[in-house]
């Protein structure tokens, strides 16, 4: 158990390609699998035997405390720290070095969804004695990503952001092990990108990067498209977590949502507080968000649907964003990436991708 090892989680960031979803929301408090993203990361932060966790926030900082408190009912310490301006993922970690006592910290980028044995990971950074040891998956592209070379024994030889000409197809996992002595020599009081900055200088000048490479489950939740499926995984339970409001399965229906008996909800939906559900609609794999109202005959398809938004009879939406209040008109056709932003009102059949006979 990982008792003698303290947390970090970045939240700072803006989460600019979940627009507008993250216009009201940091995108690690977006409802997923009906409880906000960070509280899956958390739980799994804690099943490893972790206690104190410290929060390095920025965009909509306050969020975070309004929800999570002390961290008492999660039976965690947390700590919240926050970034007038944001400071980069490395000038985040080096803006909470005060607040943590432990030599081996844990640093997690707070929007992946992962499965991964963290007690394993803490286990490679002690048996190679390294500086920092990242855990490192492969992914089929590897190009939005940070791509991280290793050499047999397993030591991180290249640090690669998002390059457009991967060597290797694996990545960074957004989850490392930092000696506190690294955290202390990261530059304080200035904006530093941990990949572009701190792990290039480390390995230039010979430290002991260390690679954990499993196949653990593993996603970044940073695109709609992803936390879509990243949330259909939690609902389904392909994606582990011990923080699921309700039983794994086809869908989890929120308390005070309404369901018509003949409405179909599957593919690992999330139906959240208060929603309804007409006759004969389709919802499959979708996030519909707490308050949103799907008028009878609608299709809702990969979509994430925000508070208070209404999709109206017989409209059609797939691989689409819709933002926190806005309507979707009777018969309209949305897809392919599709973002409405909150309280826009679309008329019946005011747009479509096909005719509508
Ligand atoms: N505190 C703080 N301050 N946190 C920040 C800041 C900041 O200025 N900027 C970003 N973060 C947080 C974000 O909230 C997120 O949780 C995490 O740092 C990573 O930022 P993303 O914006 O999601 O980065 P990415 O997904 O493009 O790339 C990163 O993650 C990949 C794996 O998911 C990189 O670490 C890649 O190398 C990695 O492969
Ligand atoms: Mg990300």
């Amino acid at each position: 158990m990982l008792d003698d090892v303290e947390a970090v989680v970045l939240v700072g960031g803006k989460g600019t390609r979940l627009r507008p979803l993250t216009l009201s929301a940091p995108k690690p408090m977006l409802p997923t699998a009906g409880v906000p993203f960070l509280a899956h990361l958390l739980s799994r932060i804690r099943a490893a035997g972790v206690r104190r966790v410290v929060l390095g926030t920025s965009y909509l900082a306050e969020t975070f405390e309004e929800h999570f408190g002390d961290g008492g009912k999660l039976g965690l310490d947390l700590t919240y720290v926050v970034e007038t301006e944001p400071l980069g993922t490395g000038g985040g970690i080096a803006n909470v070095a005060e607040y943590l006592t432990t030599d081996d910290v844990l640093i997690f980028n707070g929007d992946v969804l992962c499965g991964t044995d963290l007690g394993a990971v803490v286990e490679t950074h002690r048996r190679t004695a390294a500086d920092v040891t990242l855990h490192l998956v492969r992914v089929q592209d590897p190009r939005a990503y940070g791509c991280v070379p290793t050499d047999p024994d397993g030591r991180v030889t290249a640090f690669l952001e998002k390059t457009e000409d991967p060597p290797t197809d694996q990545i960074n996992a957004g989850c490392y092990v930092f000696k506190r002595s690294v955290i202390d020599s990261i530059p304080r009081g200035r904006v530093v990108s941990v990949e572009r900055e701190t792990f290039p200088e480390l390995l230039e000048s010979g430290a002991r990067v260390s690679g954990h490479v499993d196949n653990a489950y593993w996603r970044d939740m940073g695109t709609p498209g992803d936390l879509v499926h990243g949330s259909a995984d939690l609902v389904r339970g392909v994606a582990p977590s011990a923080a699921l409001p309700g039983p794994t399965g086809e869908s989890i229906v929120m308390e005070g949502a309404t369901v018509a008996p003949d409405a179909f909800v599957f593919g690992g939906s999330t139906i959240g507080r208060g929603v309804t559900i007409g006759a004969g609609a389709k919802i499959e794999s979708s996030m519909i968000f707490d308050g949103a109202v799907i008028a009878p005959g609608a299709i809702v398809e990969e979509s994430v649907v925000g508070a208070g938004a209404r999709i109206e009879e017989a409209a059609h939406i797939r691989d689409t964003v819709i933002g926190d209040r806005a309507v979707v008109g009777a018969h309209c056709e949305l897809k392919g990436g599709a973002r409405v932003w909150p309280d826009v009102v679309l008329p019946p059949h005011g747009v479509r991708f096909s005719a509508d006979v």
